[in-house]
């Protein structure tokens, strides 16, 4: 008789993980509160919650300024444009990201050049970057992922060292810190999305953060249409910008959230140490290693590392197929290597990129392509805050479904 739920055996886990997005009162009163104002939108720019939740974010990742906006896709744009990224340029991404770390660059018709992941923390590989520089690139992007930070000290050396651009992409890095300060404060310039499934969510929304005035200024007018207030004088001339800005009911909902994060960071960490310490030793299952400087870690997806060769060969994803079905959520292909998204290879007429210079044979990136297709185990991050007996059941779902993988291979 089988024993896997896949197989018709007992489901292992039957109750419902830990809820998300989270909320109780005081986003409730937060909602009121901006009902009851009446003025509900972003314009004027920024309006009363918007400034205020700019702020106190801003204040939390330790960076001078923050600017809302939509959401995360859009904050890349507009920091991309604020720091003049435009036709021509070559800005470096990693392989192994969300797509709009990418067509945010082809937004800008600019072309994305994708590059490698470092093999213990899936972060862009300092070495591949330098490797991909030429005479046309003009920024990094950087991707905080994994529950690890991207190395700032060796990016932040080749970016001044070649002048270019650093934005931080952290749509994953709610509460990261390297050496003591914020992910946010960083580079040039820094993201954050506030879509549902984030660290911290109005369902959607963004944020761009960073220290230079002038770039500051330049971001508030793209996010208002371009209009250039009284006092936004440090740049010349007008900003080609779109509505992109939030709504006051999004913003104040994020401030309630904010009010949560070091709390429900910690419950995180609590909660993967002691995952990791329950699969420690288990034959093929490892995690990305920690990186001493990033001192505070941000927990969005956790990675578990999967060898396939230690599951007599079994695939990854035959093998989440059976943990899925024990009752346990959790992801191989959250992305694919980028160079291998169509969305690259498009019409020209579509993609301002594509059908140009853009080879996308000419890219390789052996580690994030092995992450995305064999070894990478994705688990939501709201599966670490509940019980410590939640944990266990991720734990004992993982040892049950090794022990009966020969099931799985029938
Ligand atoms: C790494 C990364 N960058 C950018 C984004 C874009 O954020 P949004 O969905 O808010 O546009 C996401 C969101 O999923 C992401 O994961």
């Amino acid at each position: 008789m089988s024993k896997l739920a896949l197989n018709g055996g007992p489901r292992l886990r039957t109750q419902p993980f830990h809820r998300w997005p989270h909320w109780g009162e005081a986003e409730r009163r937060a909602l009121e509160a901006v009902l009851d104002a009446g003025s509900w939108g972003g314009y004027p720019a920024p309006n009363r919650f918007a400034a205020a939740f700019a702020e106190q974010f801003a204040a939390a990742v330790d960076a001078a300024w923050g600017v809302c906006c939509t959401n995360g896709s859009v904050a890349i744009e507009l920091a991309l444009q604020a720091a003049g990224i435009g036709p021509g340029d070559e800005v470096i991404v990693p392989a192994y990201t969300f797509v709009a770390t990418a067509s945010s660059v082809a937004f800008c018709r600019a072309t994305p050049v994708f590059c490698d992941v470092e093999p213990a923390r899936y972060c862009i590989d300092p070495a591949a970057a330098e490797a991909a520089i030429t005479e046309r690139t003009r920024a990094i992007i950087v991707v905080h992922l994994a529950c690890n930070m991207a190395d700032m000290d060796a990016i932040g050396a080749l970016a001044k060292k070649h002048d270019l651009v650093l934005i931080e992409d952290g749509a994953h890095a709610h509460g990261h810190r390297w050496n003591g300060r914020g992910a946010g404060s960083l580079g040039d310039l820094a993201t954050f999305s506030f879509q549902t499934s984030k660290l911290l969510t109005a369902g959607e929304g963004g944020i761009v953060t960073g220290n230079d005035p002038i770039l500051r200024d330049r971001v508030a007018s793209l996010v208002n249409c371009g209009r250039k207030e009284p006092g936004w004088d440090g740049f010349e001339g007008q900003m080609l910008g779109k509505n992109s800005r939030i709504t006051e009911f999004q913003a104040a909902l994020l401030s309630a959230q904010l009010a949560r994060l070091d709390e429900q960071t910690a419950r995180r960490q609590e909660r993967t140490a002691r995952l990791e310490a329950r699969l420690a030793g288990m034959p093929g299952i490892g995690f990305t290693e920690r990186d001493p400087r990033n001192d505070r870690r941000a927990i969005y997806q956790f990675i578990v590392k999967y060898d396939p060769a230690s599951f007599d060969g079994l695939p990854r994803d035959r093998f989440l197929e059976a943990l899925r079905a024990e009752g346990v959520p959790a992801e191989g292909d959250f992305y694919v290597p980028l160079f291998r998204d169509e969305l690259f290879a498009m019409d020209p007429r579509t993609n301002p990129i594509a059908g140009g210079d853009f080879d996308l044979e000419a890219f390789s990136a052996p580690v994030a392509t092995r992450a995305a297709y064999e070894e990478a185990i994705w688990l939501p991050h709201e599966l670490f805050l509940g019980s410590e007996a939640d944990v266990d059941a991720i734990a004992d779902a993982f040892a049950k479904v090794r022990e009966s993988r020969a099931e799985l291979s029938a």
